[in-house]
């Protein structure tokens, strides 16, 4: 039917997240079943910033899929410096599939989408981490009572995210959160909040799908009575100049024993990964029995499986 990317959270509709997220539990449930490329479909995944999770979920994913993960090497092919963003797109286009790339600003992944003619989905850039939250809301749905039976996929259940409200993360979980119908709380502090405008962005979708966006400099407002917490690191890749001067305004938002006893007594416990133990998250509270983070990291695989295969069903049907 139609050219999709999945370049931000809000790229997808309450319904169509919804629909991604059940995918995503029948081909966790069917996993080596469920193929729908054919062999030698490849999918371009690229990566201009370190990895794990996202280079072993994707290039696993595609393979899962029955197609060929294509890893080209961010360092070698220098998008934008050897080549421009729109040359490189209109290549790998004419032979893949799919374009997944990890990169830096947010207008380059857009630039490639606008050019390559086949879905492009964002691995992360500075702005948004989509198959993150993806990830994380099915993880949510596993332990707080399954997918909503219609309408937003997580309506009425809290999700509290403490740390650094103006990284990648906060702004993907203000987005993807609100789409899901979630009762989104932000806990930062002041010089770390998100953009006003990724906070309208989140509050006008949560007034379509019925969820709430609070942002706080209060981590005990923010984590009080909810469902879900999660933490992120406080220096991102590309800010490892600012750890030092980092740390301080982050200290009071620490998800520890403490913080999380805030929480919903049968709150999960949620992080990206990597986590940097006595930073962000203490040992006790990754280490405890409501740290869900290993269910967190084998959904990314199960979710951005999903999305390819949606993103790709819509281009065939055109
Ligand atoms: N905010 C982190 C997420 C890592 C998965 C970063 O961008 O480094």
């Amino acid at each position: 039917m139609s050219l999709r990317h999945f370049l931000a959270d809000d790229d997808l509709t309450s319904a169509e997240q919804r629909e991604v997220l059940l995918l995503a539990l029948a081909t966790k449930a069917a996993r080596h079943a469920f193929r729908p490329l054919a062999g030698p479909q490849a999918v371009a995944i690229i990566f201009d910033k370190p990895t794990l999770r996202t280079q072993a979920s994707f290039t696993a994913g595609v393979a899962e899929l029955g197609g060929y993960p294509m890893l080209v090497d961010g360092k070698l092919a220098q998008v934008g410096v050897r080549e421009s963003v729109p040359d490189v797109a209109r290549v790998l286009g004419r032979m893949t599939s799919a374009i997944v790339w990890r990169t830096f600003g947010q207008d380059r992944i857009e630039e490639m989408a606008a050019h390559a003619g086949v879905p492009v989905v964002n691995a992360l850039t500075d702005d948004y981490h989509p198959c993150q939250i993806l990830a994380d809301l099915l993880t949510i749905a596993e332990h707080t009572g399954g997918l909503s039976a219609s309408g937003p996929a997580l309506a009425g259940r809290s999700f509290a995210y403490v740390g650094d409200g103006a990284n990648n993360m906060a702004n993907s979980y203000l987005l993807g959160g609100a789409v899901a119908g979630l009762d989104v709380r932000i806990g930062a502090p002041a010089d770390y909040h998100p953009h006003a405008d990724i906070v309208a962005r989140a509050t006008a979708i949560a007034r379509e799908s019925g969820g709430s966006v609070t942002v706080t400099t209060d981590p005990v407002e923010a984590v009080r009575g909810a469902d879900a917490v999660a933490t992120d690191t406080w220096v991102s890749m590309g800010q490892e100049a600012e750890s030092e001067a980092r740390e301080a305004p982050f200290r009071a938002y620490q998800l520890n024993d403490d913080l999380l006893g805030q929480a919903a007594p049968s709150a999960i416990a949620m992080h990206c990964l990597p986590a940097y133990r006595g930073k962000e998250i203490t040992d006790e509270v990754i280490e405890g029995p409501r740290s869900v983070v290993w269910d967190e990291a084998e959904n990314r695989l199960h979710a951005q499986k999903a999305i390819l295969a949606w993103l790709l069903e819509r281009l065939v049907q055109q």
